[in-house]
């Protein structure tokens, strides 16, 4: 068949798969579920790539389109429909691609467009479909808007972005700190007036309030549907809309700056901005929004999802983000207890549990590695990677995995600041010293946070470099390459990807962790986490031990004393696999327990 009837049929296809729904697409470890009203995406596992450091395929370095598709059967271990790539655009790479150039093309360093094509073709072949990132709050300063918006005043891309006038001093407009540090306003010469930046210096806010902007972008989103897209991740979305007041806000650094978070995030009328974005966009297709929303809360949940809602599920952060009591400034930390986590999760469980859904994750490109941000200290990595893995993959919801966080990954430490490429990374080490920390305290910081923990290569194999690349990769891989990567764990039946595998089979074939309700156990307990789904007389309880310590449980606390011909379906030491229940009454160090019929 020649390439012209092949890209043709490829279209018709695409366009078939957008029209009918998907039918066939879903993950094939879930078909044959009984959740008949439930939407491929909520049966479905979602993995996220970091396109930077999953597979090089033309020895560059940087990992690529080619590369993925070379990946996809690990993605469909995992019984994986929907798989999230940061961000492909054209980018000067300042925070490797959340700084877009330009939203129509794709970066160089990944590939090309037909790249991309193919990898949508192949991916949707193997019921795997290709959720984009909307960098919508901000683009590059390079990007051909923001140049023609800095040249003048009156320009067609005047008021593109977000402009100030001094303050009568000449300094910013106001004291608002940027989340990446610093003044969130760099001065413009050209225009002699400010543009504001929630982020980097070189990632210019869109102004919202036009709505030319607003529609450019919903222009780029419907592209990307009508390209085979099966889904948006919204970066930081909280953020688009700005007070109508750009007056300073409470200093709480030592620079006398105040967090633009707390300044700008979930401001009155971003909803209608959503709402908006919700009808000229999504409504009526078959994809789905997962919004990006730090500072959007349990109880704010129904505004966000949920039959009124403007996405299909948000990222909530207060689980994450559990030791940053004020702002998320690195060295200022306080203290979380098991119960805090799990009060965390179980709110968002209960706000979505009759209208919205949930998206379950413990990390991201952005997060550290969650062994050891759940885990502090001498855990024991494999034990912690599948006790973690087990609340992932059986709480409800579509689980997010992150690369890597299959294999039982965990941080790195570098010697010096130097050896960090994250731009944030370098900020909070600045900020930390600048608040009077040590270079070594600020180092350990940066160590415990930097977002380089999540960033370093995937590992693959134990050759060279891990076999992500033949070339230098652009962030070095992790020194334990040679035990922890994909080959060695799959060969392993006790390695983290050996469990992975087993729980999100069992997510196949067990209706009621897709669809069974979910309610808390053990509440009290600082040792376990403990939970129920059910879903009439199916259900299935999940043990956790967050402890290194045995620690015992009363089994009728946890609500197993009734649990006529349920067994031990599975235990993270494998030994007790089909023993009875109530007989247990105790969790080893780290031991996950499910149990059902
Ligand atoms: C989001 C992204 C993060 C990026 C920031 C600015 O939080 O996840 O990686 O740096 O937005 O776009």
């Amino acid at each position: 068949m020649n390439r012209k009837i092949k890209s043709i049929i490829s279209i018709i296809c695409l366009t078939a798969i957008i029209i009918t729904g998907c039918s066939g697409m879903t993950n094939s470890n879930i078909s044959g579920s009984q959740s008949d009203d439930l939407l491929w995406w909520q049966k479905t596992n979602a993995y996220e790539i970091y396109v930077n450091s999953f597979q090089d395929s033309n020895g560059d370095g940087y990992g690529d389109l080619n590369g993925i598709r070379s990946r996809l059967d690990h993605l469909k271990s995992l019984g994986v429909g929907a798989v999230w790539l940061t961000p492909v655009y054209e980018s000067p790479m300042r925070d490797n691609g959340y700084d877009v150039a330009d939203y129509y093309a794709i970066n160089p360093h990944y590939g090309t467009m037909e790249d991309m094509d193919a990898l949508m073709k192949e991916a949707n072949e193997k019921g795997i479909r290709v959720v984009m990132d909307l960098v919508f709050n901000h683009t590059s300063d390079q990007n051909e808007w923001f140049i023609a918006s800095k040249k003048s005043r009156d320009n067609e891309y005047s008021d593109w972005y977000i402009w100030r006038d001094p303050k009568e001093d000449g300094s910013e407009p106001n004291n608002w700190r940027s989340i990446f540090g610093g003044s969130a306003w760099t001065w413009c010469e050209e225009r002699q007036q400010y543009y504001l930046h929630t982020f980097a210096v070189e990632q210019p806010d869109l102004n919202w309030e036009n709505p030319d902007v607003r529609q450019a972008l919903y222009d780029i989103a419907n592209f990307w549907i009508e390209k085979g897209a099966g889904g948006f991740r919204m970066d930081a979305i909280p953020y688009i809309k700005k007070p109508a007041d750009f007056s300073d806000g409470p200093a709480d650094d030592a620079e006398g700056r105040a967090d633009i978070h707390k300044m700008t995030v979930n401001t009155d009328g971003i909803l209608d901005f959503l709402k908006e974005f919700k009808t000229k966009v999504t409504d009526g297709k078959d994809i789905f929004t997962v919004g990006e929303a730090n500072g959007v809360s349990a109880d704010q949940l129904k505004y966000w999802v949920g039959s009124e809602g403007v996405f299909d599920m948000i990222f909530e952060f207060s689980h994450v983000n559990l030791e940053f009591k004020e702002s998320e400034t690195w060295c200022k930390t306080g203290d979380w207890k098991l119960t805090d986590l799990k009060k965390a999760l179980t709110d968002s469980q209960k706000a979505t549990a009759a209208n919205g859904w949930y998206p379950i994750y413990f990390e991201n490109h952005d997060k550290s590695r969650s062994i050891d941000h759940f885990f502090p200290g001498n855990t024991d990595p494999v034990l912690a990677g599948k006790a973690l893995g087990t609340v992932l993959l059986t709480l409800r919801g579509t689980p997010f995995i992150y690369q890597g966080e299959e294999l039982g990954y965990t941080n790195v430490a570098w010697d010096s600041i130097d050896d960090y490429d994250d731009l944030n990374s370098h900020s909070q080490y600045e900020m930390a010293l600048s608040e009077g920390f040590s270079e070594e305290e600020a180092l350990d910081c940066v160590h415990r946070f930097s977002r380089d923990n999540a960033r370093t290569p995937m590992q693959w194999d134990s050759t060279e470099q891990a076999g992500f690349t033949t070339g230098t990769p652009w962030l070095p891989v992790h020194d334990d390459y040679k035990t922890e990567n994909a080959d060695v764990e799959s060969k392993d039946p006790s390695s983290v990807l050996s469990w992975y595998r087993k729980l999100t089979a069992l997510r196949g074939e067990k209706d009621v962790l897709i669809n069974g309700a979910y309610s808390e156990l053990l509440s009290e307990s600082e040792e376990i986490y403990a939970f129920e789904r059910k879903n009439g007389n199916d259900r299935m309880v999940v043990l956790v031990n967050f402890t290194g310590e045995e620690t015992a449980y009363d089994p009728d606390k946890a609500g197993i004393k009734e649990a006529d011909g349920e067994k031990i379906l599975h235990s993270s030491y494998e030994d007790i696999k089909g023993a009875e229940p109530a007989s247990i009454g105790v969790l080893r160090p780290y031991e996950a327990v499910l149990i059902g019929r």
